[in-house]
């Protein structure tokens, strides 16, 4: 029989800290922001965003941006201007800011004032999103699978879940083995001690028996605390699925789905469907899952040795570093 004193519960993990959300900010991790496909060159979208609201710009030059969204001036909403050039402009007084956050014209004056500036997050376009890192400099890569290069893929991107927690508490379903063998049905081998926790991700492999698939060999790895991708071998080919999370500041987060198959293995047709069975097998595991997220109130008071992965995580997740980069 398990026991609950084997293992000591991580203490107060639901505090702000723990949470990712504190004096200190959020984690600082790599959030997608929107995809590559709702931002044409030349154009500016508005999305709220960690505690606020951030702005992508797309310059003609094709190159994405996310910023802060109020302007330096008197706070508009960048998101009501408009692209011209590489730059967005103020709808309200046409003050312009360049790609960096530099403001490069201010119609009423030849003197642009210094600290004439708008906070950019560092930026990466990837696997069909525009991601932002939360913080001044990234402390890490944007999340990959493992073992499989963006250009050798077929991939989907779609919006997938919109839940009202924060970023990591889903993604304790990672290393939650209890749920995913008896919420999700999956048969799972893995040795919670050969779990690969860094100190931005987490790797692991697993093979696991889908009711539906079969056996699935997962490489997994966690990046930040709220991302997860499986690059998974089905039958011998490959069927990758990526989940993120993104904190918006009504205290929710949005999520996306990345699914993948290698450009080179099978045809057209079976392209197709292995990502087909990527999606479905990541829209069912969200199904499940959802009535539990949409409702908790996340605490890991009572942890038993079948917990032993998910209270490290829960580790990993506390000692994660936060910051509010447009703050400061
Ligand atoms: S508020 Fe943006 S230019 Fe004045
Ligand atoms: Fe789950």
């Amino acid at each position: 029989m398990a026991s609950t004193t084997a293992l000591r519960p991580p203490r107060k993990a639901h505090t702000a800290k723990a949470q990712g959300k504190s004096s200190g900010g959020f984690h600082q991790s790599w959030y997608a922001i929107a995809r590559s496909d709702e931002v044409g060159a030349g154009s500016v979208i508005g999305r709220d965003f960690l505690e606020g609201r951030a702005i992508v710009l797309r310059g003609e030059n094709g190159q994405a941006s996310v910023m802060n969204a109020y302007c330096r001036h008197l706070g508009a909403d960048l998101s009501l201007g408009k692209g011209i050039g590489n730059d967005v402009q103020c709808a309200f007084h046409h003050w312009q800011y360049g790609a960096d956050g530099v403001c490069t014209k201010i119609p009423a004056s030849e003197k642009i004032p210094k600290a004439a500036r708008i906070f950019k997050f560092p930026t990466v376009e990837k696997w069909g999103l525009i991601w932002a890192f939360n913080g001044i400099k990234p402390l890490f890569d944007v999340p990959e699978f493992v073992g499989y290069d963006e250009a050798d893929l077929d991939i989907r991107t779609a919006e997938a879940f919109d839940l009202p927690v924060e970023p990591w508490v889903p993604f304790t379903n990672s290393m939650d083995f209890q749920h995913l063998r008896v919420l999700h049905g999956l048969k799972i081998e893995c040795d919670p001690d050969a779990i690969e926790v860094g100190d931005y991700r987490i790797q692991y492999d697993v093979r696991f028996e889908d009711p539906n698939y079969g056996v699935f060999d997962q490489r997994i790895r966690v990046t930040g605390t709220n991302t997860i991708a499986l690059a998974g071998r089905l039958s011998g080919m490959g069927i990758l699925s990526m989940a993120t999370g993104t904190p918006t500041p009504d205290g929710r987060t949005h999520g996306w789905s990345v699914t993948a198959t290698p450009k080179n293995e099978g045809t057209d047709i079976e392209r197709q469907s292995r990502l087909e069975i990527g999606e479905a097998f990541f829209r069912r595991l969200i199904q499940e899952d959802e009535p539990i997220m949409k409702t908790i109130h996340f605490h890991d008071g009572l942890l038993i040795d079948a917990d032993r992965a998910l209270a490290r995580f829960l580790q990993y997740v506390r000692r994660f570093p936060t910051a509010r980069p447009v703050a400061e």
